[in-house]
């Protein structure tokens, strides 16, 4: 049977336009993320009250939370224009140097996974974040030189799933910092329901909220949901997302009661059934189901982790007894066993 990746990392291309279309375009209309809106909202009015520009800005957290959104908002916030590019998209040290060379006063730079930078690439942006200036090397050997050159100030604003993979030096130079953490169940709800409004799509309210408990707290996928139930809806039903209408268009997409696909039912099945329940290593668990072992982790592990299904121990990943519960797997007796000989180790 053909299978449907509702959380694949890319959103599909066919898909793009129209997700753009449902993408918030100001922080007042933006639902969520309240922590780091509150904290945008002030540095932006700070920078502007003092006529500077922003500080860099590192967003990072799992895929499809908003980053790019989020970059697109601060632009639009200050008034100024973007240029997007990613780290993998920079191959070399000049490309770099031409990029910032042609950024007009006030710009916003968005890089996209800025922890695949190439080190040299990296280099030029050290003095371009903390001085605007290039340091250029003319000539080569004992007689080489370095000359500085100005450049425009502008504001970098770094997206990463993989914050950990950072250089400490790129690290250091954002001005500040925001965690994008999944969102909460109400956000979900209004996400879905604005979203349904742009799409002009009637829906009821209980199945605004089915999907959105079932879309993994992303709205990249609550959003990927909607378009296909809406889908259903129009082929299969009246074209109103009625109860039973959407419950059967997720049955159909195998996205179950807490949103698990089936690449998550797999991650979960392989550490349990063919390692015991762990720990195991990544790339292992990534080999036993064809899966790349950086999927696994940027789009699958995070909310394992966040449901209590997965954990992360020095020597690899434990499935949980919260795991074995919903795979309706009996729990093993030697793991209850040691469990409880540590709590009591503990005094717990
Ligand atoms: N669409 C996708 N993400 C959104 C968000 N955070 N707020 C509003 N609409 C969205």
């Amino acid at each position: 049977m053909p299978q449907e990746r509702i959380v694949s990392p890319k959103p599909r291309p066919d898909e793009t336009a129209a997700e753009t279309s449902l993408r918030p375009r100001r922080l007042a209309e933006y639902i969520g993320q309240e922590k780091v809106k509150e904290s945008l909202r002030i540095t932006i009015a700070a920078s502007q009250k003092r006529k500077e520009t922003l500080d860099h800005i590192l967003l990072y957290g799992p895929p499809g939370l908003g980053k790019t959104t989020l970059a697109n908002i601060i632009a639009a916030e200050l008034g100024v224009s973007i240029r997007i590019t990613s780290g993998p998209a920079i191959e070399r040290a000049g490309d770099m140097a031409a990029i910032l060379t042609n950024l007009s006063p006030g710009d916003a730079l968005f890089i996209d996974e800025v922890h695949r930078l190439a080190r040299p690439v990296e280099e030029i942006l050290y003095p371009a974040m903390e001085d605007f200036a290039l340091d250029i090397v003319i000539g080569k050997g004992p007689t080489a030189r370095s000359i500085r050159l100005k450049i425009p100030h502008f504001t970098l604003i770094g997206a990463t799933t993989r914050y950990a993979m950072m250089s400490p030096p790129l690290r250091d130079r954002f001005g500040a910092v925001h965690r994008l953490d999944f969102y909460s169940p109400d956000a979900m709800r209004e996400i879905v329901a604005r979203s349904a409004q742009i799409l002009n799509v009637a829906i009821e309210p209980a199945a605004v909220l089915e999907i959105a408990q079932r879309s993994r707290g992303t709205p990249r996928v609550a959003n990927r949901i909607l378009k296909r139930v809406r889908d259903y809806a129009e082929v299969m039903a009246d074209g109103r997302i009625t109860m039973p209408v959407a419950a059967e268009a997720l049955k159909r997409l195998e996205v179950d009661g807490l949103g698990l696909d089936q690449m998550d039912r797999k991650v979960l099945h392989a550490v349990i059934e063919k390692f015991d329940g762990g720990p195991v290593g990544l790339e292992t668990i990534a080999t036993s189901i064809s899966e790349e072992a950086d999927t696994i982790m940027d789009v699958y592990e995070p909310f394992l982790i966040q449901l209590g299904f997965l954990g992360r121990t020095p020597r690899g990943r434990v499935a949980t007894r919260a795991a074995y519960d919903y795979l309706q797997k009996p729990y093993p007796k030697s793991r209850a066993q040691a469990e409880a000989n540590q709590a009591t180790l503990f005094g717990q």
